[in-house]
């Protein structure tokens, strides 16, 4: 990408593909100290109180700096390197590449927690390994008066929901649901009723002396990719089909319509919903619900086929983070007569790791 100049407008050259800058897209960027605030780089002014028809007055180009004067009389300066930047769409996030992962994964991504973790790079380190797996365990987070709240909050913000700022899971009289039980739990994703779903789930372990009850992962990205590769008449109606999911309690009637696999603008994995338990398809023709039942049958098989699946042991201080709308996670049957199995989950959403690994890499001139 070059900026280029001809008869006072301002040019990019893209692999030989010239096309002219707006004159008020320039315009809207200047950056004088009397036009943006430097530490927020928020605007000072506002530009849809600007006339339209800006025009340019001088250019000037050096290697590494443009300079414009419009005919409203502003002058700036702006570095090249800043206007290319912006021709990226593609977030930092977005340019994690996602690795797939089944059965075979071997090397977790496990983090040592210490007190300084939120500020050191070793947590820019992580949040590029959630970025990549859908999950990441720390090790050694205190225990106490739920740590976890703390936790969340130092990453983002703590998604609240009418289950409270976070939940003890153990087994309990009269659960609301199967989790608050020792029961195992099929691979899952959670809340699939919400609007919007809850990004990313954390656990933590506070207890553990059961010798059952292990946690399980697997990667809806894997798993769907395959199922597009092996069966694509069945992706597709998955990718097609809005069904209804839905949480009733006492006080409260949550109700969601969506794809069991959620694809981007570009027809690619956004998400996945799974949970049994309580989804409802519309009434569709026959044809199109037989069709609809083998491909949800084809994808319960697959995510509960060991082929996918991962298990492993929680103990006190492990935190699992992990991708809501990427992973499915479940447990093994436990017995409740051992001991105690406790963890405390709560929700965060994307926002709070995309916030934390971009201040951090800027931190770190990463
Ligand atoms: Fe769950």
């Amino acid at each position: 990408m070059k900026i280029e100049l001809s008869e006072n407008k301002v040019f990019y050259n893209d692999n030989g593909q010239k096309k002219e800058i707006h004159p008020f897209w320039l315009r809207e960027r200047v950056n004088g100290d009397q036009y943006i605030d430097y530490k927020t780089q928020q605007r000072l002014f506002d530009p849809t109180q600007l006339k339209e028809n800006v025009e340019i007055s001088k250019l000037k180009l050096s290697e590494n700096f443009l300079e414009v004067s419009f005919k409203d009389g502003i002058t700036t300066k702006m570095a090249i390197e800043n206007i290319i930047k912006e021709f990226s769409t593609d977030s930092d996030i977005k340019l994690i590449k996602k690795i797939k992962w089944d059965s075979k994964l071997k090397n977790f991504n496990y983090f040592d927690f210490n007190e300084n973790f939120f500020e050191e790079k070793l947590m820019f380190d992580a949040l590029t390994k959630f970025y990549q797996y859908g999950f990441v365990i720390f090790r050694k987070v205190p225990t106490s008066n739920n740590f976890l709240v703390n936790f969340a909050n130092s990453i983002g913000s703590i998604r609240r929901t009418n289950f409270g700022e976070y939940f003890d899971v153990k087994s309990k009289p009269n659960p609301n649901d199967l989790a608050y039980t020792s029961l195992p739990l099929a691979p899952h994703t959670d809340n699939p009723y919400r609007n919007p779903v809850p990004c990313i789930q954390i656990l933590h372990c506070i207890e553990n002396e059961v010798s059952g009850g292990y946690s399980t992962l697997v990667d809806g990205y894997t798993v769907t990719e395959q199922l597009k590769n092996d069966f694509p008449e069945f992706y597709e109606i998955l990718t097609e089909i809005k069904i209804r999911f839905q949480f009733i309690d006492e006080s409260v009637v949550l109700e969601s319509w969506a794809e069991m696999i959620s694809l981007d603008e570009n027809n690619q994995f956004k998400q996945v919903r799974f949970s049994p338990r309580l989804d409802f398809v519309p009434l569709l023709e026959k044809s199109k619900l037989e069709l609809f039942y083998k491909a949800r049958n084809k994808i319960s098989e697959l995510y509960n086929s060991d082929d996918f699946r991962i298990e492993f042991k929680l103990t006190p201080g492990d935190l699992l983070m992990m991708d809501n709308h990427r992973l499915l996670h479940g447990r093994t049957v436990y017995d409740a007569n051992e001991g105690n199995r406790f963890l405390q989950g709560c929700y965060i959403d994307y926002d709070s790791t995309e916030g934390k690994l971009k201040y951090l890499k800027r931190k770190f001139n990463l």
